[in-house]
């Protein structure tokens, strides 16, 4: 199964993604991810990367495309993959749907995870992603039982450089003028299904579980 996970920054995409490839077994392929690898191995990418993640805007396209072809080409997605945070600009989503038309596959389900502007802030300001494993919690929503360490592998819990109220701005204005678009492209194509993300993190992945098995 071929899925993509859209919704603004901290609508919770990598959250229900780390649960539904779990459940689906399917890689999770998530671009801010990669960028952020990219950056903290101070790889070429990583440097090119840097100057636009910090600043809460979109990498160029060129770029972007070309870090998930090579990733779809790999033989794990034979069977599927969930796309978090890609494709962000129509042209991303034409590209993307070049890539996979040229390996005769297509996107399954689109999934759009909406959640209210105002509640984004304060989901952005208290995320906590583990320096081992890359889980997410949150300091008031979903926090880890011991402060500040991983419930998963007890690896140390850190803050993202972009989750800042500033660039959470900037981040936020370049979904609404570029991504958000992108809902009426897949609508127009038939695949668009929504989400209520604003339910708790348990009843938002029954929610996906459900729509992605067909039985909703
Ligand atoms: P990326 O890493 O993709 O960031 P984003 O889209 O801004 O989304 P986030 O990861 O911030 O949010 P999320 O929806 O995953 O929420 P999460 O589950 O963590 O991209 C970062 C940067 O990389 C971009 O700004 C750009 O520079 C670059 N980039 C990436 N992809 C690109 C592309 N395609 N093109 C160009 N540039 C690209 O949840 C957030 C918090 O809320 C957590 O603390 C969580 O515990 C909590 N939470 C989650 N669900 C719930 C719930 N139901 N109730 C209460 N709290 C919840
Ligand atoms: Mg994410
Ligand atoms: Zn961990």
């Amino acid at each position: 199964m071929n899925i993509l996970f859209m919704g603004p920054p901290g609508a919770g995409k990598g959250t229900q993604a780390e649960r539904i490839v779990d459940e689906f077994r399917v890689p999770h392929i998530s671009t801010g991810d990669a960028f952020r690898l990219a950056m903290s191995q101070g790889t070429a990418l990583g440097v090119k990367a840097k100057s636009f993640v910090d600043q809460g805007l979109l990498v160029p396209d060129e770029i972007t495309n070309g870090i998930v072809k090579e990733r779809l080409e790999k033989p794990d997605c034979d069977n599927g993959f969930l796309l978090d945070g890609f494709p962000r600009t129509i042209a991303q989503a034409e590209a993307l749907d070049e890539m996979l038309a040229s390996m005769g596959k297509r996107i399954d389900h689109v999934i759009n995870l909406k959640v209210d502007r105002d509640l984004l802030l304060g989901r952005l300001t208290g995320r906590r992603i583990c320096k081992s494993c890359g889980a997410t919690y949150h300091v008031l929503f979903n926090p880890p039982k011991v402060d500040n360490v991983c419930d998963k592998c007890s690896g140390e819990l850190y803050q993202r450089s972009d989750d800042t109220e500033e660039k959470v701005g900037t981040r936020l204005d370049e979904y609404t003028n570029k991504t958000a678009p992108l809902l009426e492209y897949y609508a127009g194509k038939g695949l668009l299904r929504e989400v209520d993300g604003q339910q708790d993190i348990d009843a938002v992945t029954a929610e996906i579980s459900s729509l992605l098995r067909g039985q909703a």
